[in-house]
């Protein structure tokens, strides 16, 4: 499959086959290709854990998913989740950050999560970002350091539902100009010179 297409067909999977896991060295493969992403100044200011205890699994999907966060409860089907740990990142990437007004960390975590759910989409596995979840019950549970935030949660399973349903796409031409914002109203890429 091209890459465009793996990209493309990929879309969030919220319904998991119950008690069917997911080999390890399929969760390690997804963590791997993490550990390659794009950081700032390459900080690699991460950690990826993966959950597939069931014991820790039982106690996200009572404590972590669950309350005001229990919209995100269809994942109490997923037999595994990763949390991406955002650490402190290297002082360059640091000061650049604050220069920059931008926390690059997260953004950091962004990148490596997309690696993570478009090799899990390789896979056959299907994925959903969390990014409402409690997050100070599941660093006590996966007993992260203070330090370390979880800002996303990665919930992974065997979908249950045929997720290629058509998503609304904003249209090409709101979203991606050549040269000035909004300038490709006209121009294509065939106009290029
Ligand atoms: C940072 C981030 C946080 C998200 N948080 C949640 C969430 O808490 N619950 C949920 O069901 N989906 C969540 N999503 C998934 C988005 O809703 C989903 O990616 C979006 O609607 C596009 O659909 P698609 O993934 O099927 O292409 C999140 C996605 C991102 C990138």
């Amino acid at each position: 499959m091209s890459f465009k297409d793996l990209a493309s067909s990929r879309k969030s999977s919220r319904r998991y086959k119950k008690n069917v896991s997911i080999p390890r060295k399929d969760l390690e493969l997804c963590v791997e290709c993490a550990r390659h992403a794009p950081s700032a100044c390459n900080s690699q200011p991460w950690n990826f854990i993966i959950v597939d205890d069931r014991s820790k699994l039982s106690r996200i999907y009572d404590e972590v998913i669950s309350g005001i966060y229990a919209i995100n409860s269809f994942a109490s089907d997923c037999p595994a989740f990763i949390a991406v740990v955002s650490e402190k990142a290297r002082i360059p990437a640091r000061v650049g950050g604050k220069l920059m007004g931008t926390d690059f960390r997260f953004i950091d975590a962004g990148i490596a999560c997309a690696h993570i759910i478009l090799q899990a989409e390789e896979l056959g596995i299907g994925t959903c970002v969390l990014g409402w979840f409690n997050d100070r019950r599941l660093k006590k549970i996966l007993s992260v350091p203070a330090s370390g935030k979880i800002k996303l949660l990665i919930a992974l399973g065997y979908s249950e539902e045929n997720v290629q349903r058509k998503k609304p796409l904003k249209d090409r031409e709101q979203t991606v100009s050549f040269n000035t914002y909004g300038s490709d109203r006209q121009e294509s890429s065939a106009g290029r010179r």
